[in-house]
């Protein structure tokens, strides 16, 4: 609890450009809990060089991902925005976390086997104990509660168990914080192949980006793969148009059945038009206030500096107590 209210941690890597799925399964979420809870959004580049970066590109987008969170909506008066790896306790409390995770368990990640498979010439030893590293992000903070895409689910499984296993040994240390996996956006399809996860590094029309520009977010909606039939209706198996109403859903805040009824009699071609404008529409106005943010280099590294100092505040005491209890002697 800080002030009275429940925590909050989540995060996204600026390994990309964010696509509508990191909006729908994320950012939409903490605009929407950051009154009600004291929340931390951290941009999180430790994460992303499991993954080899070009420097100056991982430079840019930590810099775009930060004006991205301003431009959704998250209120720097509020919520504590910051990049990770401006607060040493992460890496810190990382390692120690590293000697209470188990070779198995972090062998189970189905996260892990996919970049593996993705990456197969640098499986590197980061990418293994990546979900220790968002274990100590989340818990650092004594975060109640991670908003976070069904992706995040089992690393938020692990990242309880570590902390239910410390405090089992050490005393009541950690908070064990709960997921918060909307029902709605917590997973949107690629558009090319609806049976794979929209993503930030798919380069081609399925992943549609929160910067693409109005005509390329309604062509890759035109062009979206949608199933045998014609009728806009939820079905088992139809994954391409349950995708299509799922994210019309998120972005126009109508219900399932109005929008099946919305679109009763209407064919494919006019319902992915209508998406696809539907959702060219709620992106307008971010990326107009990202344009604002973003030509503010200074205004952007005030807000860096003041939300690392935040964070390295909270972070400093979860270090200190953890440190304590494992037996670390304190500085004289
Ligand atoms: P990342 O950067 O891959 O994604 C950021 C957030 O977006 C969600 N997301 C999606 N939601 C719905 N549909 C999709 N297609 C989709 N794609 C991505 C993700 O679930 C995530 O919430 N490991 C994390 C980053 C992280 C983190 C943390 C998150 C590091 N430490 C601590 C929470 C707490 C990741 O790679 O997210």
């Amino acid at each position: 609890m800080i002030n009275g209210k429940k925590i909050i941690f989540s995060g996204i890597q600026p390994s990309g450009n964010l696509t509508i799925g990191n909006y729908a399964g994320s950012l939409k979420n903490w605009v929407s809990l950051q009154n009600e809870y004291k929340s931390l959004f951290c941009i999180v580049d430790m994460h992303s060089i499991t993954v080899r970066q070009n420097p100056a590109e991982l430079r840019r987008r930590t810099y775009e991902v930060f004006a991205l969170y301003l431009a959704c909506g998250i209120n720097p008066d509020v919520s504590t925005i910051f990049v990770q790896s401006h607060v040493p306790a992460h890496a810190e409390l990382a390692w120690v976390l590293d000697c209470y995770t188990m070779f198995g368990e972090l062998s189970r990640m189905t996260q892990f086997k996919d970049k593996s498979e993705k990456n197969s010439q640098n499986i590197n030893a980061g990418l293994f104990t990546y979900p220790v590293l968002m274990a100590a992000d989340i818990l650092l903070y004594q975060a109640d509660l991670v908003p976070v895409g069904e992706d995040q689910k089992q690393h938020l499984e692990i990242t309880r168990d570590i902390a239910g296993r410390f405090n089992g040994i050490y005393s009541e240390t950690f908070t064990v914080p709960e997921p918060f996996i909307s029902k709605l956006g917590g997973k949107i399809m690629s558009l090319s192949e609806p049976d794979k996860k929209m993503s930030k590094s798919d380069m081609g029309d399925g992943s549609v980006r929160i910067l693409d520009d109005r005509d390329t977010i309604i062509r890759k909606f035109r062009r979206a793969v949608t199933d045998s039939g014609s009728e806009i209706k939820v079905e088992e198996g139809k994954d391409g148009i349950n995708n299509l109403i799922m994210i019309y859903s998120t972005f126009s805040g109508k219900t399932k059945d109005e929008i099946e009824k919305e679109f009763e009699g209407r064919g494919y071609g006019e319902f992915k038009m209508a998406v696809g404008e539907c959702v060219a529409d709620a992106l307008e106005p971010i990326k107009a206030k990202f344009n604002t943010y973003i030509s503010d280099k200074t205004q952007l590294d005030k807000l860096m500096s003041s939300g690392a100092d935040q964070a390295a505040y909270l972070a400093r005491k979860t270090i200190s107590k953890v440190y304590r209890k494992i037996g670390f002697v304190q500085k004289p």
